[in-house]
């Protein structure tokens, strides 16, 4: 296991639009440790920026929690279909300790890379989709406060503020 540190909101890097991987870049002992962070923290998703890395690349497996391995590599997402627009609670490990409603369309096909460069097309729905979008939003620099309404934002900024110093780094 070699968890990274996880940047905590509001770290600059959080809010930074992230550069698209290239070709040449050499990710295979940056995925493994972004899962090792993931799985250790515990949570179901890491975009690289979260590790201070600012590539667009993140890891999800929404499934281990329920002890069914589920990882998916996604470099260079993008959403290529949205429908429907669902409320629902997330939590992110850059933001411990705070749950946020946020709407988001509720099925989408995300286009990716995987980590073997090969292009993959794949529906999501559920908490999979949702999953996804927070993951593809943190590689342009947004996080959940900046989905919410101002009332909402404040309440959830400020419970953030009341709870952070509690939290172990
Ligand atoms: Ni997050």
């Amino acid at each position: 296991m070699s968890a990274l540190p996880i940047l905590y909101w509001p770290d600059p890097r959080l809010s930074t639009v992230c550069d698209p991987v290239a070709p040449e870049d050499d990710l295979g002992g940056l995925i493994r440790a972004m899962f090792d962070t993931m799985y250790a923290a515990p949570g179901r998703g890491l975009a690289a920026p979260q590790v201070g890395v600012l590539k667009r690349l993140f890891v999800m497996d929404c499934g281990w929690k329920d002890g069914e391995m589920t990882p998916m590599v996604c470099i260079n997402p993008e959403i290529i279909y949205a429908e429907g627009m669902v409320p629902g609670s997330e939590g992110c490990l850059s933001i411990p300790g705070v749950l946020a409603e946020v709407m988001r369309p509720e099925r989408i096909v995300l286009r990716y890379f995987d980590q073997e460069g090969t292009a993959q097309e794949v529906p999501l729905d559920g908490f999979e989709a949702r999953c996804a979008q927070h993951e593809l939003d943190h590689l342009d620099g947004i996080v959940t406060f900046d989905r919410l309404s101002p009332e909402a934002r404040e309440v959830v900024e400020q419970a953030y503020t009341v709870s952070f110093p509690a939290r172990p780094a």
